[in-house]
């Protein structure tokens, strides 16, 4: 766990647009090169077109062609370090290995470490879809 990308991961809470739920989440994605990619929650009228702070930092990441990954941080304005949906566990386990860490954040930067699999054990993957061919 690396304190500078958890402070970055904060800091991209600030971008958060959360008209509707004033909950704010950051999340820093890094790549195997050791590159950042910030993303925040991005809501909409249509609640359900809402988007994770966590999936707009991978999907910015994978729009630029990076599909590797050693950690992401997630950061919520919470008591205790946020729990990611399982929209986002299902996501992220697309791309991030299953003992890949993921580090959950509160507001005071109080951590929980975590990994693509604790959070969601016996995921459907892209092998089960290539099986089936
Ligand atoms: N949210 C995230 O961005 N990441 C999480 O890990 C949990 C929830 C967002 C979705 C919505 O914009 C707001 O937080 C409240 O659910």
């Amino acid at each position: 766990m690396d304190k500078k990308i958890a402070e970055m991961a904060k800091e991209a809470a600030s971008q958060a647009y959360v008209p509707y739920s004033h909950f704010p989440v950051g999340a820093a994605i890094v790549s195997q090169e050791s590159k950042v990619f910030l993303g925040c929650n991005i809501e909409n009228a249509s609640f359900g077109l809402s988007n994770c702070a966590e999936r707009t930092a991978l999907f910015k990441a994978v729009s630029e062609g990076i599909h590797d990954f050693s950690a992401i941080y997630i950061y919520g304005e919470t008591e205790s370090p946020i729990s990611p949906c399982g929209a986002c566990r299902q996501v992220l386990s697309e791309f991030c290995d299953d003992e890949m860490p993921v580090y959950l954040l509160s507001k005071n930067l109080e951590v929980k470490a975590t990994t693509i699999l604790e959070l969601l054990p016996y995921h459907f993957t892209k092998k089960d879809v290539e099986t089936n061919d």
